[in-house]
């Protein structure tokens, strides 16, 4: 089969960065599936893959066997990629692609769903709901008898309803219609098999707009009614008929530009993941107030990256933007099985805050979690099947010494000025994506810029690491008193020849590994040696696996992935490269918090203006409870909304 291996060259164009605010709610969002061969795809649709149960990489680091019930399902999306095997190795090892191996096939298989989670807080019937549940919920036992007033305007503004569901999902509909497939939102039951439904909504059969109630998705109905809107994403996975690749809403969002599945996940590059480098979460879980009657996601996150950090080490991880939210049932579900008490804890806790906070926050799991099996497939791989020459499972002296020459040459090499600095040559997995995606028939939307591919290195490589220690994880004060931050990564995505790091051998993989003397490594003191590298002394890995992507003179993946590309051992680690692959992208968006009016105006008048460049804006309610105010604020908004979606959207009653 004749592969086109000519690197494409077109410029890629990087505009500005996003910004936001770690306190509007989240939106996520999220693909499936879509592009091959129709007929193969069929033919192919009844076969397991039972195979997975051999493969070594399907353990956990610690050599835990992965609980395997969620295979099913994630083979529902790379079935079709299995039927034309050669593609995606062809595509990995050598950025090579020939276009007529994966072409778009029916609309639907190119669509992803959309899901939103409501409530309309203003229904009696909820509201007496809520306050039976709050009556009866140890957590406000003392605080109610203490402070019932501040506890019932809090939630109160939580739940206060402005109609944006309504103008949310007109911007959907403007803006992402060749995007979706179903728009499932997510109700509350406030009476037996009576889900809130907006009353606006046009009930018609054929409809893509599907209310889901609680009590469908929630896979323990005792932890219902529910207030917690981390619990209710934790059971995202039941959506009955949900995409596998789904985009995540909150009605606080609005789309400002054109969304297309590029925006979510192609094939080449995996998901789209929008990240705020800036902000980052520690490692560590922080001291939780008991008597907090507010509780923002910030522990929810903490919580996540404490559980993360458990597993994939301990770092700081950055915050994931309030754009886009992709998710994916089959990473979800897998995620279930290797969390499944973390996450049947986050379905009890009624509200936000109960159990000290310790919700798992699915859309940055996800995320975090995706970015790191891709790491860790990829030094996997390389230990397993490069370092190991001979494939013999034992590391002898030879093989060992080889990765230490390398090191060492690399160490030196990094002592040079930048000018004198051998660079890699090989061009970046993204290089010219728009071109490449083209060739396949996928249009990028431009609402979204691919930034950086993880198959590049990890792209939260620390800066000016110290690999000859362990990095602290907590801040410390500085000489001048201040706090440090012992984890600062890259962030603006420094293409790879800009990005430093020194690997310290002695530390990194320890005395009996660069010791000459001891010439057969047993198997499992190997293994030890990569778990400590890889995840516990996170920093080392980052640094050899940047090693092994800017070797110079190498093209494609080919440092650590299997030389042989007709083994099983390639198509292994394809099929997870596959599953795990993303890219780092930004929008232009906007949050805003409408707290006074003067302030509002402006705000809104802002966002008018930039009416064609604002990709997303999310739009926070939390204003003070003062009757005029909220009275000017709710015109400004509404006023803001009408002229900016006017138009009603085909699924809305006319009243
Ligand atoms: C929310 O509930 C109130 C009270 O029942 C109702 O008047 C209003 O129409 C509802 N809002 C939506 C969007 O359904
Ligand atoms: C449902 O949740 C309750 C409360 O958390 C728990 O006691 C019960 O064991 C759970 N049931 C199942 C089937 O997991």
């Amino acid at each position: 089969m004749a592969y086109i291996r000519t690197p494409i060259d077109s410029q890629v164009r990087y505009r500005h960065q996003c910004r936001s605010s770690p306190r509007c709610i989240v939106v996520a969002l999220s693909v499936s599936f879509f592009a091959f061969n129709w007929i193969v795809f069929h033919a192919f649709k009844g076969q397991s893959s039972s195979d997975n149960n051999n493969d070594p990489l399907s353990k956990d680091s610690s050599g835990k066997p992965l609980s395997t019930n969620w295979l099913d399902t994630a083979t529902e999306r790379t079935r079709g990629y299995r039927a034309s095997p050669d593609w995606q190795g062809q595509w990995y090892r050598w950025r090579a692609l020939n276009p007529s191996n994966i072409e778009q096939h029916t609309d639907d298989l190119t669509k992803y769903d959309i899901v939103y989670t409501w409530v309309n807080g203003s229904d009696p019937l909820f509201q007496s709901m809520r306050l039976e549940s709050q009556k009866n919920h140890p957590m406000f036992q003392k605080s109610l008898r203490e402070n019932a007033k501040q506890i019932d305007t809090t939630t109160k503004r939580r739940y206060r309803d402005m109609d944006e569901l309504r103008y949310s999902l007109r911007s959907t509909i403007d803006y992402a219609s060749h995007l979706f497939r179903r728009i499932h939102l997510v109700t509350a039951e406030v009476a037996p098999n009576k889900p809130q439904t907006p009353s606006w909504l046009m009930k018609q059969p054929d409809s893509p707009i599907r209310i889901v109630s609680h009590n469908t998705i929630f896979s323990n109905s005792s932890h219902l009614p529910s207030y917690n809107s981390l619990a209710i994403e934790s059971q995202f996975m039941n959506i009955p008929d949900l995409t596998d690749i789904f985009m995540y809403m909150n009605d606080d969002i609005f789309l400002g530009m054109k969304l297309l599945p590029s925006d979510l996940w192609t094939p080449l590059y995996g998901y789209v993941l929008h990240m705020e480098a800036s902000l980052l979460i520690p490692p560590a879980v922080r001291s939780f107030d008991p008597n907090a009657i507010t509780v923002g996601e910030w522990h929810s996150l903490q919580y996540s990256n404490y559980l993360l950090s458990q597993r994939f080490g301990p770092r700081h991880r950055a915050y994931i933007a309030h754009v886009i939210h992709v998710l994916s049932v089959s990473i979800l579900k897998e995620i279930q099985s290797l969390w499944p008490d973390e996450l049947g804890m986050t379905s009890a806790h009624q509200f936000r805050g109960e159990g000290q906070g310790k919700d798992i926050h699915v859309s940055f799991f996800m995320a975090h979690y995706i970015m790191e099996k891709l790491r860790e497939t990829q030094l996997e791989s390389f230990w397993q099947y490069r370092l190991d020459r001979n494939q013999d499972g034992i590391l002898d002296w030879e093989e060992r010494r080889i990765l230490i020459d390398r090191v060492k040459i690399w160490n030196v090499n990094q002592d040079q000025a930048t000018s004198a600095r051998r660079q890699h040559s090989r061009p970046t997995m993204i290089h010219a994506h728009k071109a490449t995606l083209d060739r396949i028939g996928i249009r990028m939307s431009g609402t979204t810029l691919y930034r950086q591919s993880g198959l590049d290195g990890f792209p939260y490589l620390l800066r000016n690491a110290d690999t000859s220690k362990t990095i602290p994880t907590a801040t410390y004060k500085g000489r001048d008193g201040k706090d440090v931050l012992p984890q600062f990564p890259y962030g603006n995505y420094e293409p790879p020849k800009d990005r430093k790091c020194k690997l310290d051998v002695d530390f990194c993989f320890g005395p009996d590994f660069v010791d000459p003397t001891y010439p057969r490594m047993p198997a499992e003191q190997g293994k030890r040696i990569f778990s400590r590298m890889a995840f516990k002394e996170f920093h080392c890995g980052d640094c050899l696996l940047e090693i092994l992507m800017q070797d110079p003179y190498r093209g494609g993946m080919g440092a650590w992935m299997p030389k042989d590309e007709t083994s099983e051992a390639f198509a292994s680690v394809v099929e997870k490269v596959a599953r795990y692959n993303y890219v780092l992208g930004t929008s232009d968006y906007s949050f805003m918090a409408l707290q006074g009016a003067k302030g509002a105006k402006k705000d809104l008048d802002n966002l008018l203006a930039k009416w064609d460049h604002k990709a997303f804006f999310c739009i926070n309610d939390d204003f003070p409870d003062d009757p005029v105010v909220e009275n000017e604020i709710r015109t400004l908004f509404k006023d803001f909304l009408d002229t900016r979606f006017r138009l009603p959207s085909p699924y809305e009653t006319t009243e």
